[in-house]
């Protein structure tokens, strides 16, 4: 089962009902203020108050960003850091607004963002998959059934039933993924987390990613890993500064990608 049909985020101007599995950016435009950063000192705060009345410059971390993703699509999204690959994934995800332009996915979105993301820390293991599968429209009984494999594919064991405040970054990263693995994703977005975990369960993770690919899920994929990139996904984007550099077929995108970063480009390897 999924959750339900098309859904909109963001309401705004969006030109069609999506398909499920479908996403849909228009012109999408969103900033942020810097930061302020908690290691200043008190003078240097109020020298930077006094030196700047207008405040920081809004950053953009999309600039009118389009793009379209057809149902089953395989998308990597690659750049360097802080240029705007989390940001258009936490758009997608519906966690960030935008400024202008528009959003839209089709169906069950289901988001591995940041380590940790999307848990109530003071509760185990056992009771976030609840509260997890609650949240992706499953009632008890779906979660029930699901509750054995979801714990078996995390190898979490005994500690499914400790609060998830005392897990280590691959703990979280195991049950994030068990979970998001059994939501029966129409789009599944995935931001870096899978480099967190050791080598044998990214295995299990990348075997479970290209069942779901095969059964038609659309993938969105962030990784500083071109060679997982152009091994899972079709279609590249390059982000530079917020904006679309590049986007087309893999080989020829992370070509674009390694010009742009200086890095040479690897020996085409066979799959
Ligand atoms: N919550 C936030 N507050 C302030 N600035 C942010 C926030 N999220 C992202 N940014 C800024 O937006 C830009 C893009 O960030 P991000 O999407 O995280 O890039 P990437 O994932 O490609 O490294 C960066 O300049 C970053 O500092
Ligand atoms: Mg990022």
């Amino acid at each position: 089962m999924t959750g339900g049909g098309p859904a909109t985020l963001d309401g705004a101007q969006v030109p069609h009902q999506v398909r499920r599995g479908e996403i849909v950016l228009e012109h999408a435009s969103r900033s942020f203020s810097v930061r302020a950063d908690p290691g200043r000192t008190l003078k240097e705060v109020i020298f930077r108050r006094q030196a700047s009345h207008a405040g920081p410059a809004p950053v953009p971390a999309l600039d009118d960003v389009t793009l379209r993703v057809a149902p089953g699509d395989t998308l990597g999204i690659v750049g360097r850091n802080g240029a705007g690959k989390s940001s258009t994934l936490r758009v997608l995800a519906g966690i960030i607004p935008l400024d202008s332009g528009a959003v839209a996915c089709g169906g069950q979105v289901v988001s591995l963002l940041e380590v940790g993301a999307g848990f109530g820390r003071d509760f185990s293991g056992r009771e976030n998959i609840y509260l997890n599968g609650a949240l992706h429209g499953l009632n008890r009984e779906q979660i029930d059934a699901r509750l054995p494999a979801i714990v078996d594919f995390s190898e979490l064991g005994e500690f499914i039933e400790a609060p998830v405040k005392t897990y280590s970054s691959g703990m979280f990263v195991r049950l994030g993924f068990a979970i998001a693995a059994h939501l029966d994703a129409d789009i599944l977005l995935i931001d870096e987390v899978l480099a967190v975990g050791d080598e044998a369960f990214q295995r299990k993770c990348l075997a479970h990613i290209e069942r779901r690919i095969e059964a038609g899920t659309t993938l969105v994929l962030v990784s500083h890993d071109p060679s997982l990139v152009s091994r899972t996904c079709q279609r590249v984007v390059v982000l530079e500064a917020g904006r679309v550099a590049h986007d087309g077929p893999s080989a020829e995108a992370l070509s674009f990608y390694h010009r742009l970063m200086g890095t040479p480009e690897p020996e085409p390897v066979a799959p």
